[in-house]
């Protein structure tokens, strides 16, 4: 299974995402634009952009501000066929989603208006949009009931039917003790949706255009407006750190649900971090105190045992890995492969069965299958210029304590004596010794006691 939630179904209508990520985000006060942060080894913008993907979105835009090619950049690599567009100046969010103006033109059946800010916004969400302009309604806006409801547009329902959204700012009192409000989100039948944004004017408090408006006005053109009713979570916005860091929370509490249920143990949950892209097994065991970082996969009946760091590592069926073990990316542990506390791993594929399972550092390398890497092995994989591999064969046998400098290869079923510095190749089979030979002194250690002189008696306290 992935972590992730799984696709919801489609229509097999034709959809553009929108997604508005032309704001600022001055309240992270931070470098990083703020679609870039990350929650669950993930950007907010690849999160949305995953999941207008999984709800049947056939094309994407991307609304970015001037200067914002990191953005851009990000959105290319999360979903290789998106195209962007440029919002010049920042003048509501009506005005943000005419920025894609080139792409509505295309008439898609289905247009979702999402935010870039939004990450926990799921597939099944948005499919429940799309059904809804399925079934005739020329527009479906987002709507929930948050806790506190300050800053959000208020939903005004006539009858059961929406009739227009009110800005906070804009709202009467009466307008203000409404409970549901407009997520934001929102989802308009291709057929008349530019129609609608044209005529969305800025005459309110801000002078912005608000795609809010766009309720009234699509009802003033005959068109049904919906309000398909969903949980905080999936509307959740990030503005600050301290949101960053609730709504890592939320997703983290739901990709470990989904993990268990699909057969994980957690044996603490609440300490396990796990990144969206996270595969695991079933039967796979994670002992409390783990961090999976983004591309990690562990196969049926691994054990992770408690402190490990994983990121973008692979670990086999039936592999045993930790305590206090870290994979760094390109770590490739094949089945039944044992990686022991305090051990190492980088760019390495570690074959069947083999064991490093104390104090060592392998990068760069192969380790045959069967072979044992004694505790305190080193592969010298830096020279300070350039980095060398190391290549170890079947069934071969590291003395502990040894450094392997590489570019090195051990042969199939060969040894390297404890304490050694290995710069040449070892042939198959054979043994290997590369340190200073022992040298005995008899008596040595007795004669240098007899020279030295007998301690003081101590005078007994009065
Ligand atoms: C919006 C809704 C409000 C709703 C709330 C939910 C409007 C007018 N109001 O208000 O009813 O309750 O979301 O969170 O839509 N953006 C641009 N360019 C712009 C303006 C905005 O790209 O010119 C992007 C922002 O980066 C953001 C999104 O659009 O991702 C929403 O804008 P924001 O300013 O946060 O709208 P709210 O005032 O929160
Ligand atoms: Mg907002």
């Amino acid at each position: 299974m992935t972590a992730e939630s799984v696709p919801a179904p489609t229509s097999g209508r034709s959809c553009l995402a929108i997604v508005l990520a032309a704001g600022e985000g001055t309240r992270m006060r931070s470098a990083r634009p703020k679609v870039l942060h990350a929650i669950a080894g993930r950007s907010l913008l690849g999160h949305v952009l995953t999941a207008v993907h999984d709800a049947g979105g056939t094309m994407t835009a991307v609304v970015v501000g001037p200067d914002a090619e990191p953005v851009a950049a990000e959105a290319r690599r999360a979903l290789p066929g998106a195209e962007i567009f440029v919002q010049a100046e920042r003048r509501g969010t009506a005005h943000a989603v005419l920025a894609a103006r080139g792409a509505l033109a295309r008439m898609p059946d289905d247009v979702l208006v999402v935010f870039g800010d939004t990450p926990l916004i799921r597939p099944q969400t948005l499919a429940r949009m799309r059904d809804a302009l399925a079934a005739g309604a020329a527009l479906v806006v987002l709507g929930f009931r948050p806790k506190d409801p300050t800053g959000y547009g208020r939903l005004l329902l006539d009858r059961g039917e929406l009739v227009a959204i009110r800005e906070e700012r804009d709202a009467s009192a009466v307008e203000r003790a409404i409970e549901l409000c407009n997520g934001g989100l929102m989802a308009l039948a291709g057929r008349t949706a530019l129609k609608i944004l044209e005529q969305i004017g800025n005459d309110n408090s801000k002078g912005e255009y608000y795609l809010t408006d766009a309720v009234a006005i699509a009802r003033a053109m005959g068109g049904k407006a919906v309000v398909i009713e969903t949980e905080e979570d999936d509307v959740r916005g990030i503005n600050t750190k301290a949101q960053l860091a609730e709504t890592e929370a939320a997703l983290q509490q739901r990709l470990r649900q989904a993990a268990m249920d699909a057969g994980v143990t957690l044996v603490a949950p609440e300490t396990v971090f796990l990144s969206s892209d996270t595969k695991l097994g079933r039967d796979v065991v994670v002992e409390p105190f783990v961090v999976l970082g983004p591309g990690v996969t562990v196969e049926d009946n691994a054990v992770i045992r408690s402190f490990c760091h994983l990121d973008h590592a692979h670990v086999g069926k039936g592999a045993v890995v930790g305590p206090y073990a870290r994979l760094r990316p390109g770590a490739h542990l094949k089945d039944d492969v044992h990686i022991g506390n305090f051990v190492e791993v980088k760019q390495a594929v570690i074959e069947t069965g083999a064991k490093a399972n104390h104090l060592s550092y392998i990068g760069d390398a192969t380790v045959g299958a069967g072979t044992n890497v004694g505790a305190g092995t080193i592969t010298c994989n830096y020279d300070g210029v350039a980095k060398h591999r190391t290549e170890i064969g079947r069934n071969a046998f590291i003395g502990s304590n040894s450094a392997l400098v590489a570019p090195v290869k051990i042969g199939d079923g060969a040894y390297v004596g404890s304490g050694s510095v290995i710069t040449h190749d070892v042939p198959a089979d054979a043994l290997a010794v590369g340190r200073g030979r022992q040298a005995i002194k008899e008596g040595w250690a007795k004669r240098q006691r007899e020279l030295k002189p007998a301690p003081k008696k101590k005078t007994p306290a009065k």
